[in-house]
């Protein structure tokens, strides 16, 4: 079993598709080893993020994450991250395939519903800046 982290973003919280985007991660496979409703201030975001920094679109990425309630989460499956990765769709919903979670639920490329890591190693950086040891299952 490995696990990767996820965001349900601001858009995707605000125009009510927990219930809707959990229920496809549950259908897909995945567990839930640890999950919180929470908000990101405009420092946890630049923190975050930090990989960004230099790209065009830092500030419009950090206001964006920082701007309401996200649902954090760290799903547990084999092959976590890259399943994660398919189950998602492509960053930008105009590309993503039928059926996958941003083709369903994103509006742009910015406010794109949800966030999956890229790798094992920020997988568990990302969990770890989010939940504390008893906080993971
Ligand atoms: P995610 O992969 O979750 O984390 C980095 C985010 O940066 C990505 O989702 C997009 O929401 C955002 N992003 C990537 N490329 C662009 C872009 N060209 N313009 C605006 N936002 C972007």
């Amino acid at each position: 079993m490995n696990r990767t982290f996820t965001m349900i973003k601001p858009d995707a919280v605000e125009n009510g598709h927990i219930g809707a985007i959990l229920e496809k991660i549950n259908a897909a496979g995945f567990s839930i080893a640890a999950m919180k409703l929470t908000k990101l201030s405009k420092s946890d975001a630049e923190k975050f993020y930090e990989i960004h920094s230099e790209r065009p679109f830092y500030r419009e990425l950090v206001n964006y994450m920082s701007s309401g309630p996200i649902v954090a989460a760290i799903l547990e499956k084999d092959n976590a991250v890259n399943n994660f990765r398919t189950l998602i769709g492509s960053t930008n919903p105009a590309e993503a395939a039928e059926g996958t979670i941003r083709k369903l639920f994103a509006t742009s490329i910015s406010a794109n519903a949800i966030h999956g890591s890229d790798s094992d190693e920020n997988a568990n950086l990302e969990g770890e800046f989010f939940f504390s040891l008893d906080e993971r299952f």
